[in-house]
């Protein structure tokens, strides 16, 4: 039987302004996952790492998203999906996406991409409901497509990829876990009309500075007034990190995804890496371990390896 072995990238979820609306694809880091085609109607999740992660298919962020594709075709096949984790779970960038969108992806490869990058999303959803109790796609959308992507809305789902310039990023993962369920259920269920008309108007902001090429249109709009103010609690070092680190040069970032990895976007390597040498000093001096990337912008997503 056929089998495919794909790379599947962490995202930045959020782009700070733009919370379950905006997300961006790393080229760094990625989870390698094998998947092969079965002539039975099962899907089987082996995990060749630590992680805790459900091997019930219907309970795993690979496994719920197979089920409900292979659910609703006439053929006796099914998935066997291997998955070697090198995106720590609850890292804030897209771990529980990267396996979703990576089997999806996979899937629809050995079965001859039968699937648009658009229902590959609606499929992949069902592994984020798995994971934090909510369907969004902001992580899996950006695995999928590549580059920077607007999710306009998920029912009906209406996705617009989002021409970048050339940007670097930069991340630090502060080695404590932030469960994306939890990190929503502090958020408040209100927000004023004033903080509102702020945050849309960051929202455009962010999209036309991507669009246009405009540095500092893009660093004026990485301002969040409703999210991180509640979620900056949970991350050691937020706002020194996010001061310093622009100070260096960074056009600007915050918490990526629902934390607690923090997330800098610089026009070039050399200040991406001084970005990181601040956020790196910052938590040795708070005596937290953490793992750190200057990376790019995915363009490409999941990536196709090889087909046995
Ligand atoms: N938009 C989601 C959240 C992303 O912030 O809860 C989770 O990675």
């Amino acid at each position: 039987m056929k089998e495919i072995t794909i790379h599947a990238p962490g995202t930045v979820a959020n782009l700070v302004c733009g919370f379950d609306v905006l997300g961006l694809c790393l080229t760094e880091p990625y989870d390698i996952m094998k998947v092969r085609l079965l002539d039975k109607k099962e899907v089987i999740i082996r995990t060749t790492d630590n992680y805790p992660l459900p091997s019930d298919p219907a309970l795993n962020t690979a496994g719920a998203p197979l089920l409900e594709m292979i659910g609703g075709m006439q053929r006796e096949i099914g998935f066997e999906v291997s998955i070697t984790k090198q995106i720590k779970p609850g890292s804030g960038i897209g771990s529980s996406a990267a396996s979703a969108a990576g089997a999806v992806v996979a899937a629809n490869e050995l079965l001859g991409n039968i699937f648009s990058k658009e229902e590959l999303v609606r499929f992949a959803m069902f592994g984020e409901k798995v994971a934090s109790g909510v369907k969004h796609a902001d992580n899996i959308a950006p695995c999928i497509y590549g580059g920077v992507t607007l999710i306009r809305s998920i029912f009906p789902l209406d996705i617009i990829p989002i021409p970048t310039p050339a940007l670097f990023v930069t991340v630090v993962h502060p080695q404590i876990e932030v469960r994306t369920s939890d990190a929503r259920q502090i958020l408040r269920k209100e927000v004023l009309l004033k903080d509102a008309i702020r945050q849309w108007g960051n929202i455009a902001g962010l999209v036309a500075g991507l669009m246009k090429s405009d540095y500092d249109l893009i660093g004026r709009s990485l301002e969040d007034v409703i999210i991180e103010p509640v979620r900056s609690i949970l991350i050691p070092g937020f706002h020194e990190i996010k001061k310093a680190c622009r100070a260096a040069g960074a056009i600007g970032g915050g918490i990526s995804g629902s934390g607690p990895s923090v997330f800098m976007l610089s026009r070039n390597r050399e200040t991406a890496c001084v970005v990181e040498n601040v956020m790196k000093s910052v938590y040795d001096r708070i005596g937290l371990n953490y793992n750190s990337y200057v990376t790019t912008i995915s363009q490409h997503g999941v990536t196709c390896l090889n087909t046995l």
